[in-house]
């Protein structure tokens, strides 16, 4: 594709993707889009290449409606069409895991295996890992979202909601995974609003 027209439409993206905050209840996501939407997930850039994040495709009305409850009531989560619930791993990304260790297989030759793992222990023993993890599955959130949008599909990003719960509804073992994000997607059954941000002025400086 024309590197012009690329810029486009992502920009067109961008612009159009806004938070919804309540869907058309009862109207489902299709299965094509779905995989287009966790497949944008999964190509996400992650640190160390650990690809941090498990998918959950909640569709059933009753979880729907738990999670809701687990989200403040926000109705978005209980109207989408389908709700994504990002988790973060956490015991797997443990330095001596077989996870850890598949993954650096395939990220690292065997040459510069031991040196890239020597390296990895001292950044976890140092890091907060759960934080971290979270992090990188807000990534894959955005480019979820963009492709959701690409879709002709609304979303929105629900960051406020209380983990124990949405653990327990979901029987999450919590040594396993934290909960990342939840991502209700679907068709927003409210007008886009305007897109408000600061200046880029305000935000930039260039040393
Ligand atoms: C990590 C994260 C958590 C968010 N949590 C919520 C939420 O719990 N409820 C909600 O209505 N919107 C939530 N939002 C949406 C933001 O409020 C929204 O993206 C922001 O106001 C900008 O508006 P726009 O996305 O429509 O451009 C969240 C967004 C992000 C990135």
């Amino acid at each position: 594709m024309h590197g012009s027209i690329m810029k486009q439409q992502l920009s067109e993206l961008f612009h159009r993707r806004y938070a919804c905050h309540a869907f058309e209840p009862g109207r489902a996501v299709a299965g094509a889009d779905l995989e287009f939407i966790l497949e944008a997930g999964r190509l996400s850039p992650s640190s160390f290449g650990l690809e941090h994040w498990k998918f959950l495709v909640v569709q059933s009305p009753e979880l729907k409606q738990a999670l809701q409850a687990a989200c403040f009531q926000q109705q978005q989560v209980g109207s989408a069409g389908a709700v994504i619930v990002i988790l973060a791993k956490l015991a797997e990304l443990q330095p001596d895991s077989s996870y850890v260790r598949k993954l650096m297989e395939r990220e690292y030759p065997a040459e510069q295996r031991a040196q890239a793992l020597d390296n990895y222990r001292s950044f976890h023993a140092a890091t907060d890992v759960r934080a971290w993890s979270v992090s990188q599955c807000h990534i894959a959130a955005a480019n979820m979202m963009l492709a959701a949008t690409a879709v002709g599909l609304d979303s929105c990003a629900i960051g406020g909601f209380l983990p124990d719960q949405v653990k327990q509804i979901l029987d999450i073992d919590p040594a396993q995974y934290e909960v990342a994000l939840i991502l209700p997607v679907g068709h927003c059954a409210e007008k886009p609003h305007e897109k408000r941000r600061l200046p880029l002025a305000e935000l930039v400086e260039y040393r």
